[in-house]
């Protein structure tokens, strides 16, 4: 898809005031290049055809999978998003465009969606729930809006991984969250902040207040979930992007091969609303 002009210079505007170059150019690239969502639109596809189908993606940021998906046929596409600045440009990212008759971007509070129920065929959630205040709000808000038969495509980093994925510091995610937060506090409320990279930052700040749910946390919240939706898991398990599926336990095991692997995959249909 050709980008608007106006697109293109506010994510130059928005990577501007990062001073060092390699997050820079990778902030860049992460706006501008959308070929990083082929393999998961190839992977939604595994489970539920997009041709014809509504789609939200939850937590679009600028909407570069938005595009992606309407690429590959979709009716419809709506991104949601709670930063107010990435709303606008993935809002941006259509504008004027072919596509924007297809597209509805909205900003909203990451309370409740701003979506009637059983509204959407595939909801796509891509490292988003670990970003989230409240994991289990945000699991029944998705399933309230998919529509029966409808696919929840949902990837979170594996936190079983010895990096952490943001700062790529070595277990800080392990911490409980108040002993982490005194520690991002410590870089981002004091002097420190002032020697570090406004990059470092930015990933401290968001690892303030970060509930990451382990996979099989995450696997405890979807069961639960099923007294109110008929849920069936499709799919579960860790992988690295375009590698082996690795499903087997999702126990904290530090020595096994999930530690290796980065990413944590699950797949949910809706069969029905279980109260109806
Ligand atoms: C790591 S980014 C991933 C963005 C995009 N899904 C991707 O793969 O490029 C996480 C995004 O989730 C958004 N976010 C955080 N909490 C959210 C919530 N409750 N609902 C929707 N989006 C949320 C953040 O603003 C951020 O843009």
């Amino acid at each position: 898809m050709l980008l608007p002009d106006t697109f293109v210079k506010a994510v130059e505007a928005y990577a501007k005031p990062i001073d060092d170059e390699v997050s820079q150019k990778r902030i860049l690239e992460t706006h501008l290049d959308t070929t990083r969502f082929f393999p998961y639109a190839d992977a939604i596809e595994q489970y539920h055809t997009l041709k014809d189908q509504r789609v939200l993606s939850s937590g679009c940021s600028s909407a570069g999978c938005v595009s992606v998906f309407l690429e590959r046929g979709a009716s419809r596409v709506h991104g949601v998003e709670v930063d107010p600045t990435l709303t606008n440009l993935a809002q941006l990212r259509f504008s004027g465009t072919e596509w924007e008759p297809k597209v509805e971007i909205e900003q909203y509070s990451g309370h409740g969606l701003p979506y009637e129920n059983d509204t959407f065929d595939i909801i796509s959630s891509l490292h988003v729930l670990e970003h989230t205040y409240d994991n289990n709000l945000y699991l029944s808000e998705s399933f309230r809006v998919l529509k029966p038969g409808g696919v929840l495509f949902l990837e979170i980093p594996n936190r079983y991984f010895r990096l952490e994925q943001h700062t790529l510091i070595p277990y800080v995610h392990f911490l409980p969250l108040a002993l982490r937060n005194l520690l991002t506090g410590c870089i981002t409320k004091t002097f420190l902040a002032q020697k570090v990279t406004p990059g470092f930052l930015h990933c401290m700040n968001l690892l303030t207040n970060f509930h990451f749910p382990s996979p099989a946390q995450l696997m405890s919240m979807i069961q639960n979930l099923k007294s109110r939706f008929d849920l069936k898991v499709e799919d579960a398990f860790y992988h690295l992007p375009g590698h082996a599926k690795f499903r087997k336990e999702f126990m904290p095991y530090l020595m096994g091969p999930q530690k290796k692997l980065h990413c944590f995959r699950v797949v949910v249909k809706k069969i029905g609303n279980a109260s109806a």
